[in-house]
């Protein structure tokens, strides 16, 4: 959700804040702006919409600069207006600020300073800390103390980056629960909320932690954690993952490209983890809580949106295969419950970005309770990486269209990994399993190479305005995933229900106008989802399922069919995504939808 870049150094820093703001643009967002400080004068850009809008008033208008700040803005406070766009500034027009993430007490903040004179021109909550610094300027030596003066007025969650056009020297930068990293670089740095605007520059990067307030010259970055109320060391990490991965190639989007990289994603999750030939599971990020998970009794599971569903599909796998009690939250409420949590209890937080605020809270929340809190995460280095005491990585590479899918992938072959170590061989079956996810790349890709076929198929349902997602068991969670990137990408309203449930209630929309896609994969329960796509027949709705290569009955029952290979019961909700992203894709795509961006959505959501 919204970016920020910062740039001070011996270049110039407009081209390279543009070029940030551009690999920021996957996160999600309505518009942007940029500040320049060149000697004492400053300069501001800031439009609605798109950042090759701002680049083209850019390039015609902006001079050279070495001080330079970017924002792209994902409206929570105030419409979405060149007004309210970033950077906002004091009223004197000297101290610029870019903001991600939400002020609380604004409000509040803003009545006083208004009693003191202030004015405000626009309807954002961030308006209020550069003119907050400015108050404080007035009374405190230095624009440090006064930045750290009004820090310690504001609650709320944010990355803020300041720059004053008395001080074309430096950057000031703070975080608390919202991502900022700085790459260090020779005789330049950048900061940026997130390393792809980064990695293009260097490799060395410092991830600034919660409470700290960097002050960076082209030279130098110095920290202060307020919490700690001292200087730190900064520590300087490498960045491991490779440019390339997050260019397009030849694919003419990125949600298509990452839907293509499934096969590679089930590789790399099981590299060297799931060792076939051993009969052994290892997983390098818990060998040093391997102790405390001999003695677990419940596995709680936090997470949103699409990883929420990826852990609905790892409480089947762990249950059945370690015997585990599990449940699943969605991290926005979990933080808001009173329940009974023992020390025995494990809380595994699941994030493709690792910066999601819902997640974080509820990480947050437990943190007093002595509970071993674990990760399943994809982005290296991000916050909830580094504040759980271990974790499994995806190492899915980033994944830059806002509708996850390889992340989800990766999430839930991971899980299966989890869940056979935690079986500790036991289970029957263990080593079938264990050679089945050997075995998957294969099969998904066969999955991709019916495209075409899910193509045709997703055309001719193109124009409902509905469509019901149904499965029973582990397929239950892939129907609510289908659902969600059926909504995300293409806007149309998509529910996913427990086929069991239809006749509880949703069997009632259906007739001629109402679609179900049912996940009917061979499996114990098959025959129960069929008299359910009967009863669904009966009533004349059309039908589209997924369906295991080979079974002829179901393509007599419904009107088109989606084959995919013959998997173990427990690895199919893999091929049902790439089923189900692919059907959501080619639908958004036949409408002219901008399938990377959905509208109003953000890819990295930083705020509760
Ligand atoms: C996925 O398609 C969505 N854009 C969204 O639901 C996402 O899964 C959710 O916001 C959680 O994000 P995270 O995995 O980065 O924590
Ligand atoms: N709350 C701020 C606003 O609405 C910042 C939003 C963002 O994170 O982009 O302007």
């Amino acid at each position: 959700m919204c970016g920020i870049v910062g740039y001070i150094g011996n270049k110039s820093g407009t081209d390279i804040v543009m070029k940030g703001l551009e690999a920021l643009e996957y996160r999600g967002y309505d518009s942007a702006g940029i500040a320049l400080i060149n000697g004492d004068k400053s300069q501001v850009f800031k439009q609605v919409g798109r950042v090759s809008g701002l680049a083209k008033e850019v390039d015609e208008k902006a001079p050279e600069a070495h001080l330079v700040m970017g924002h792209t803005r994902w409206a929570t406070h105030g419409g979405v207006t060149v007004q309210n766009a970033h950077p906002q500034a004091n009223n004197d027009q000297t101290i610029f600020v870019v903001h991600n993430g939400i002020i609380e007490n604004f409000a509040e903040i803003r009545a006083k300073l208004k009693a003191e004179g202030y004015h405000f021109d626009s309807q954002t909550d961030t308006e209020v800390v550069p003119n907050l610094i400015d108050f404080y300027l007035k009374q405190l030596p230095s624009f440090e103390d006064a930045f750290k003066a009004a820090l310690g007025d504001v609650r709320g969650a944010y990355s803020i980056v300041a720059v004053s056009s008395k001080e074309p020297e430096t950057l000031y930068a703070a975080r608390l629960s919202s991502p900022l990293v700085v790459g260090v670089g020779d005789g330049e740095n950048i900061l940026a909320s997130d390393p792809s605007a980064i990695m293009e520059h260097t490799k060395k990067v410092i991830y600034l932690e919660d409470y700290d307030v960097a002050v960076i010259t082209k030279d130098k970055v110095s920290v202060h954690n307020l919490k700690e109320g001292k200087q730190t060391e900064p520590k300087v990490e490498l960045l491991d993952f490779e440019n390339e991965q997050a260019l397009l190639g030849d694919y003419p989007n990125f949600m298509l490209k990452e839907i293509f990289e499934a096969p590679a994603t089930i590789k790399t999750a099981t590299l060297g983890r799931a060792r076939a030939d051993q009969g052994i599971v290892k997983l390098g990020g818990l060998e040093s809580v391997l102790r405390q998970l001999k003695h677990v009794d419940r596995i709680v599971i936090v997470a949103c949106g699409t990883s929420y569903y990826a852990g609905l599909v790892g409480e089947y796998l762990i249950e059945e295969l370690a015997g585990v009690p599990v449940e699943v939250h969605l991290a926005s409420e979990f933080k808001y419950r009173d329940e009974p949590f023992s020390r025995s209890t494990v809380l595994l937080a699941i994030s493709q970005s690792g910066e999601t605020a819902d997640t974080i809270a509820a990480l947050k929340k437990v943190e007093d309770y002595g509970v071993l809190r674990l990760g399943i995460v994809n982005a290296v280095g991000s916050t909830i990486a580094r504040m759980t005491d271990a974790g499994v990585y995806c190492h899915a590479g980033p994944e830059k269209a806002v509708a996850s899918t390889k992340a989800f992938i990766a999430q839930v072959t991971i899980l299966t990994e989890i869940a056979l170590h935690l079986s500790d061989g036991k289970h029957k079956l263990f080593k079938p399993l264990l050679k089945e996810l050997g075995d998957l790349p294969a099969k998904a890709q066969v999955v991709l190479d019916s495209a075409e076929d899910i193509k045709k198929i997703a055309e001719k349902y193109a124009d409902y305005r509905d469509f019901l997602f149904i499965g029973r068991n582990n397929a239950y969670p892939s129907a609510m995933e289908g659902a969600l990137k059926l909504k995300e990408i293409s806007y149309v309203h998509a529910e996913g229900y427990a086929a069991g449930e239809m006749k509880h209630g949703p069997l009632a929309m259906i007739d001629a106008n109402f679609p179900t896609f049912a996940i009917a994969t061979n499996s114990q329960l098959l025959e129960k989802t069929c008299s359910n796509i009967q009863e669904i027949k009966a009533r004349k709705g059309p039908v589209v399922a997924i369906a295991t290569q080979g079974n002829k009955t179901i393509k007599d029952l419904c009107d088109d069919v989606i084959y995919i290979p013959a998997t173990l019961e427990e690895t199919q909700p893999i091929l049902h995504a790439i089923a189900t992203q692919l059907f959501a894709y080619y639908i958004a795509q036949h409408k002219g939808l901008d399938v990377d961006r959905p509208r109003n959505l953000a890819k990295s959501v930083t705020v509760e």
